[in-house]
């Protein structure tokens, strides 16, 4: 470098002191975010103080994470990040399922579980079945495609959320039978505020920003051949499916609750690209 580091020279020091990153992909990405976290600062003109908080808010945040509790993806998900990286990175055929956030609970490995198992170890509420198949894009289905569903129990929570509740309970991972269809029971979900007692539940609070997301059930379906989809199905008439402060709702994945008999029933097929 020659001269002095200035407010004029500044971006383009930092970027010439990657030059000889060998990766070329890894360049790019350091030459793009020197370039915007520069420009950020520039548009901002943060006073120290200001600088200090925004460090401390990123250490804050790295500090409430552990094995069960992953507060970055919460802050990429409330920032849309989440569902921009996902948006670009799915930009599969029409006639495809949808995709959306994964979320930060699938932290644990779902249990194997036969078709019409119920996910509900120990979680009481009212119960559902939840039933649909695994499709090609012409509409054939696919035998021995694999479901790996989560979800939330009544009151809102995840098994990883309660220190009284095995770490399977409400999920599982299932494998489509010859005709694709997968069917399970399991309580209903509720509607829930992501978990908003660190950072970036502050972040919400500061913003007048509510934590909530609609009641939905996560799955994974993915078939030899075919594209894997992370994907929700989310349930009608939940409050937040127009407001879901992760900003992952798609109008096409939301299902009804139907009645059947004296039980109750939702249908979710799921088109692999
Ligand atoms: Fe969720």
């Amino acid at each position: 470098m020659t001269g002095d580091f200035t407010e004029e020279t500044a971006t383009e020091a930092v970027i010439d002191s990657f030059a000889r990153t060998e990766d070329p992909r890894l360049r790019e990405i350091l030459a793009s975010f020197t370039r915007h976290l520069h420009g950020f600062v520039r548009d901002v003109e943060p006073t120290q103080a200001e600088w200090e908080a925004a460090i401390g808010f990123l250490t804050a945040v790295g500090a409430m994470c552990d094995e069960k509790r992953q507060e970055f993806i919460l802050l990429s998900d409330v920032m849309g990040v989440s569902m921009l990286v996902d948006a670009i990175n799915n930009r599969t055929p029409a006639g495809t399922t949808e995709s959306t956030v994964l979320g930060p609970f699938h932290v644990v490995t779902s249990p194997q579980r036969e078709l019409g198992d119920d996910l509900a170890d120990v979680s009481e509420g009212e119960r559902v079945l939840v039933r649909g198949r695994v499709l090609s894009l012409d509409g054939e289905p696919i035998a021995r495609a694999q479901v790996d569903v989560w979800h939330a129990d009544a009151d809102g929570f995840y098994d990883v959320q309660k220190d009284d509740t095995p770490d399977q309970d409400l999920r599982g991972l299932f494998t489509t039978d010859a005709e694709g269809r997968f069917w399970f029971r399991t309580v209903l979900p509720s509607h829930y505020p992501i978990p908003d007692d660190g950072p970036v539940g502050d972040l919400l609070r500061r913003t007048s920003r509510h934590p909530y997301r609609p009641a939905h059930i996560h799955l994974i379906a993915g078939a030899a051949g075919h594209r894997p989809i992370t994907t929700h199905l989310f349930i009608e008439g939940s409050p937040y499916l127009d407001d879901d402060t992760v900003f992952g709702v798609k109008q096409s994945l939301i299902r009804p609750v139907t009645v059947e008999g004296d039980g109750k029933a939702i249908d979710f097929d799921v088109t692999l690209a």
